[in-house]
C-alpha cells in the first residue's frame, strides 16, 4: 500500500502503465510553484521508483535544467534543503554539505545522495533511476 501512496498525491502520477514497481514517476510542474523559478526547489516525500523508496529533492537551475537527487542525507536521514546561492544541498540536521552530483562537500555525512536521472519536456518531469 505504500507503494502506491506517492502516485496519489496531488500532480504526481505512476508512469509507464502496468507494473506495481512503476519505473518512473511524472510530475506536472504546473502543480509545483516552487518549481517556477530558476533555483527554486521541491522536497517530495515517500515515493517509489522502481521498486525502492525514497524522499526526492528537485531543483530546476533553467527552463529545460532540473537536477533531481535522494533528499534523504547519508548521516541520520533528514532531509535536505537547496541553497542556490551556493549551488548546494545543505543538511539542516548537522550541517553535511552535498553538491549538484550528489557528492559530500563538507561532513559528516560519508555518502553522496544518489541522482536521478530527468526528461524535460514543457509541462512534465519524467524522473527514472
Ligand atoms: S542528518 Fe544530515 S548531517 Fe546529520
Amino acid at each position: 500500500m505504500l507503494l502506491m501512496s506517492g502516485f496519489l498525491f496531488s500532480g504526481f502520477k505512476r508512469f509507464g502503465g502496468e507494473s506495481d514497481s512503476g519505473t518512473a514517476l511524472e510530475i506536472v510542474l504546473s502543480d509545483y510553484p516552487e518549481l517556477s523559478m530558476d533555483g527554486g526547489y521541491k522536497v517530495i516525500k515517500d515515493v517509489m521508483i522502481d521498486g525502492i523508496e525514497d524522499n526526492l529533492i528537485i531543483v530546476r537551475q533553467s527552463e529545460k535544467n532540473y537536477v533531481v537527487l535522494s533528499s534523504i542525507c547519508r548521516h541520520k536521514k533528514c532531509n535536505v534543503k537547496f541553497r542556490n546561492s551556493k549551488q548546494l544541498f545543505v543538511c539542516p540536521c548537522h550541517g553535511s554539505n552535498y553538491d549538484l552530483e550528489g557528492s559530500v562537500v563538507k561532513g559528516p555525512s560519508s555518502g553522496p545522495l544518489p541522482k536521478y536521472k530527468v526528461e524535460v519536456n514543457e509541462t512534465i518531469l519524467k524522473i527514472t533511476r
